[in-house]
């Protein structure tokens, strides 16, 4: 078992806060890192700021129409029908991105299931490239962390940002959102990594007139969950940026006419395992970013009672969570074991169908006209062999 997110002294920090306040982070393995990233820090900040305006220059408010892979020379394209079951059938993936021997355990064990089942369509939900996210868009760790892994997975991968891919100086602290861009900068030479912008929408079946049956809003979470103050104006949990991805989601899901509608969010609403819900994770309630009040406003105001799901990641563990009349009916799905696993024990008490807090694995959702299922595999990493532990007919019924 291993989860081995670096925690905050206190919230809100600055990176340069949290390193005076931890010496002993500075002078460890990190430390090294930090003293190259430094020099170059700055002018990274300076670019964030010219980057991010860019992105919104060209990503106008409500325009990120969803992108038509189908279309794409060399991409592996997107479902335009139901598979041999009558189904859509996903794989759901998370927190992936190591390149270790787990992570490939994870998915020769999915690729089996993946054949068995006819999926067409994967999800990976964040922190995509451990630790620091990648260093360019041609970085060779997306060939060591995605494409190597999961080749055979010959199908798009919805992917969205963690709190890895937008490391600052230190890993894993979301401090520097703009290296995210790396990674939809990717997408354009990657046959499998699906990421068009920051945030996005993919209706299924693809490329068909009428009504769609299954929507998934792909957010990113990072700017208002991260563990530290974001340095950047375009970034802050108030700026352009959110207001922007706000406006956008509130009125993407209120336009949808899909049957189902899943959001994509690498940081849970509510979460049993260590890390916690949005609003007092990590045991953290003040301030604008390490707590996610921001983000635990995002999904209460806009999302609940509007999505039938919310996938998510950044905990280690496989969690189906039951709908409440606190989530206006939506369910709360996390799998973020694919690479590493959690601690073994629930630290909350949300009700909860199915959870696992030991095992890594994945999970695959099925959907139909009349139903959604969720089957949550297990994988012995020894044997590179899948379980599946649970299969959940879901009671989807949203208001
Ligand atoms: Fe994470």
């Amino acid at each position: 078992m291993c989860d081995d997110e670096l925690i905050p002294p206190s919230a809100d920090m600055t990176e340069e806060q949290w390193l005076r306040a931890d010496p002993a982070l500075a002078e460890g393995p990190v430390g090294e890192r930090v003293r190259e990233m430094r020099a170059p820090r700055r002018r990274t900040v300076l670019g964030g700021v010219v980057a991010g305006a860019a992105a919104l220059a060209v990503l106008p408010g409500g325009s990120q129409a969803p992108a038509a892979a189908a279309a794409r020379t060399g991409k592996f394209p997107l479902p335009t029908g139901p598979g041999r079951s009558g189904e859509y059938a996903v794989l759901l993936t998370g927190d992936a991105g190591t390149g270790e021997e787990a992570q490939h355990a994870v998915a020769a064990a999915a690729r089996e299931v993946c054949r068995a089942e006819g999926v067409g369509l994967a999800v990976g939900l964040g922190d995509n490239i451990y630790e620091n996210g990648p260093e360019s868009a041609d970085d060779s760790e997306f060939r060591t962390k995605f494409e190597e892994p999961n080749a055979g997975v010959d199908i798009p991968w919805l992917m969205v940002l963690g709190n890895h891919d937008c490391s600052g100086l230190i890993p894993g602290s979301g401090g520097d959102p703009s290296r995210g861009d790396r990674e939809v900068a990717y997408a354009k030479a990657s046959p499998r990594w699906y990421m068009p912008s920051r945030y996005y929408n993919v209706a299924l079946p693809a490329a068909r007139e009428g009504d769609p049956l299954v929507e998934f809003f792909a957010i990113d979470t990072n700017p208002v969950a991260s563990y530290v103050a974001q340095l950047d104006p375009h970034y802050r949990w108030n700026g352009p940026y959110m207001r922007e991805q706000r406006r956008w989601l509130d009125g993407a899901l209120k336009a949808s006419r899909a049957r189902w509608k899943i959001v994509l969010g690498h940081h849970p609403y509510l979460n049993n395992g260590k890390h916690g819900s949005a609003g007092s994770y990590d045991g953290f309630e003040i301030g604008h970013y390490t707590s996610g009040i921001h983000l635990k406003e995002l999904y209460e105001e806009v999302v609940c009672g509007r999505a039938d799901l919310i996938l998510s990641g950044h905990d280690h563990t496989l969690q189906i969570l039951e709908p409440t009349t606190r989530t206006g009916g939506t369910r709360q799905i996390v799998c973020g074991a694919a690479a590493k696993s959690g601690d073994g024990k629930a630290h909350f008490g949300h009700p909860a169908s199915w959870q696992n807090f030991s095992d890594h694995g994945f999970m695959v959702l099925k959907v139909s006209e009349r139903a959604m299922t969720v089957d949550a595999y297990t994988v012995d990493v020894a044997t590179r062999e899948a379980r599946l532990a649970h299969s959940l007919k879901a009671k989807f019924s949203r208001g």
